[in-house]
């Protein structure tokens, strides 16, 4: 299938243009999506600051309380005297306060003088890393399982005003706290807090609707948990994925605590949906716009040269056009011109090739008939030079009058093809002008009235009055008339009737000369006005033949046609149009 050149120029032009079009918003993509993964990565980080903060907030505050009770007098009284009701009555009294699941009082040996629960008394605490650190610091803050659940222990010393002992409350890190945390933050971030021990993963607490561990160990615990200091992109079977994993303060450096912040990257970038709503939008109409305009530019190239390829066209299958419409003023308007400027000399160089023609067989034409009646002269002549004796006077008579009807022939011939040349070559312009029609016809049938008696025939003109001037050449239609009425009644024989008659029809006067002669045998009708015609010139013939050419020729000079009818025996009606004077 080949494709036409406008449409080579849209397929070429839009193709270009959805190419690009394509590779910017594919650059676009990327890098918008690469600064807005970064941007959403960074607001993970603070998310992260944030939940660390109001953990270790949380956690001060709690060893604030913590350490105001144990400043108090009447506890390290009780205290100094074993005094344990009053000891697991304080300290229940505080964890109801700070919401702690179990409070403790511990001695200088790590043992569990204490507990709310009343359940652990003389059993070693469980975290003696957090007595160490509080001894250190003067509180501490670090997290650890409880019956399985994940707690902030707040430990602090009882100083008399040496340690005497340690106060401990575990303060659950629950659901309430993370859900709570997901959101009071903007992206938000999911959060779970896991426990990690050998391949197993045990989730603490989590702000997912379902969580899952084996999710957990299969994406994220299978890398080491360095790589999730950055917030780092994973992706997942179901969604993409930017995670952050910080390990959390233990208070057993056996346990592993991890904290899971993670964000799915759909729901992070949906407030940037309506941006690629509108780009894409925009791409759409630019997509249109360019369609249009390529086609409106594909259609400008070609037009010209469809309409080029067309006129070339028509020259090579012989016709010679009007000239290419010049509509630009560039390299377009430039190859119009010159095309029009190679049609303008084609059509001249064929012109002179009809004229050469002409001239040709004008010249082949006058050679020809002008022998003829030559040699017919020159025959008489001879004769009469060889009988130059005692011929008789009246034979003499006979040579010399078909010797001078020979020359006035040759003359008349020789006028006629003259006049037939200058017509053809248009030599002389037309001298139009307006006059009256019927005086014209009026003269030409008075000149060959007397001609028509002689004959025997009938020869009128049906005038109207009321006819309008007409605009010609007065002379070339007088040539015509004659012709025509000559012809006429030379083919009407005796006792017939040549009739000339104008009629007004539009704005056209018809000119109408019918005769009653022989008429015209059909097969000479169609070629009657031209030179090869037989019936111009039979053997032995009066009439030169040219006749008819020249009125056919007047006719067409003056923007006509002329028109025969006739049947054979019945006389023949030759009529033609002429213009009324304006
Ligand atoms: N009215 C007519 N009736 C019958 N035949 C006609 C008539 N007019 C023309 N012809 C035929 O057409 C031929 C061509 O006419 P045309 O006028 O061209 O030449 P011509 O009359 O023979 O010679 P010329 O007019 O040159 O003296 C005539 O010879 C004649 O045979
Ligand atoms: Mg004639």
């Amino acid at each position: 299938m080949s494709l036409s050149f406008q449409n080579r120029i849209m397929l070429f032009y839009s193709s270009l243009f959805i190419g690009v079009q394509v590779l910017t918003l594919l650059a676009i993509y990327w890098v918008c999506r690469d600064s807005i993964i970064q941007q959403i990565g960074q607001n993970l980080l603070y998310a992260e600051h944030i939940f660390n903060r109001q953990l270790s907030e949380h956690g001060d505050r709690m060893a604030a309380e913590a350490r105001i009770l144990v400043a108090d007098f009447g506890f390290r009284s009780a205290v100094s005297d074993s005094d344990q009701e009053t000891v697991v009555s304080a300290l229940e009294n505080l964890s109801y306060r700070i919401h702690a699941q179990r409070g403790f009082y511990i001695n200088l040996q790590g043992k569990i003088i204490a507990d709310t629960a009343g359940r652990y008394q003389d059993q070693p605490f469980l975290y003696p890393d957090a007595m160490t650190t509080a001894e250190a610091q003067g509180q501490s803050v670090l997290f650890g399982i409880l019956d399985g659940e994940l707690c902030e222990w707040v430990t602090v010393p009882v100083l008399a005003p040496l340690p005497i002992g340690w106060v401990s409350f575990a303060i659950p890190v629950d659901h309430g706290l993370v859900n709570s945390f997901k959101h009071l933050s903007a992206l938000p971030p999911d959060i779970s807090l896991l426990e990690q021990s050998g391949d197993s993963i045990q989730i603490l607490t989590s702000s997912l609707d379902r969580p899952s561990p084996a999710f957990f160990m299969h994406e994220f615990f299978r890398l080491p948990l360095s790589d999730f200091q950055r917030p780092r992109l994973v992706a997942t079977a179901d969604t993409d994925l930017l995670v952050l994993i910080r390990p959390l303060a233990a208070a057993n450096a056996r346990q592993q605590l991890s904290a899971v912040l993670q964000i799915d990257l759909a729901l992070a970038m949906q407030p940037y949906a309506l941006l690629a709503y509108a780009i894409l939008g925009l791409s759409i109409f630019a997509l249109a716009a360019v369609l249009a305009g390529g086609y409106l530019l594909a259609k400008n190239i070609a037009e010209p040269v469809r309409r080029l390829a067309g006129a070339t066209q028509r020259i090579r299958d012989g016709f010679i056009d009007a000239p290419l419409p010049i509509m630009h003023d560039d390299e377009l308007g430039r190859l119009a011109e010159t095309f029009n400027f190679a049609s303008r000399m084609a059509a001249e160089m064929s012109d002179l090739k009809a004229q050469d023609l002409l001239r040709r067989e004008l010249v082949a034409t006058v050679s020809h008939d002008l022998r003829t009646p030559l040699t017919s002269l020159h025959g008489y002549l001879e004769t009469m030079q060889m009988h130059a004796g005692p011929a008789p006077d009246a034979e003499r008579e006979r040579y010399l009058a078909i010797a001078i009807r020979q020359s006035e022939k040759v003359g008349r011939l020789a006028q006629e093809l003259f006049e037939l040349a200058k017509l053809e070559c248009q030599a002389t312009p037309l001298q139009i002008e307006n006059f009256n029609l019927m005086e014209l016809v009026q003269d030409v049938v008075q000149k060959y009235q007397m001609a028509a008696s002689k004959r025997g025939v009938v020869l009128q003109a049906k005038l109207d009055s009321q006819l309008p001037l007409i605009s010609a050449d007065i002379a070339l239609i007088e040539r015509v008339l004659t012709n025509l009425i000559d012809n006429a009644l030379k083919h009407t024989p005796a006792g017939g009737l040549v009739r000339i008659d104008c009629l007004l029809s539009a704005q056209r006067v018809r000119v109408v000369i019918k005769d009653s002669g022989v008429g015209i045998a059909p097969e000479f009708l169609p070629k009657l006005f031209t030179r090869e015609s037989l019936l111009s010139r039979p053997a032995g013939a009066n009439g030169g033949g040219l006749g008819l050419q020249i009125v056919a020729k007047i006719v067409a000079l003056h923007g006509g046609g002329i028109q025969v009818q006739s049947t054979l025996g019945q006389g023949a009606k030759f009529s033609f149009d002429l213009a009324v004077a304006t």
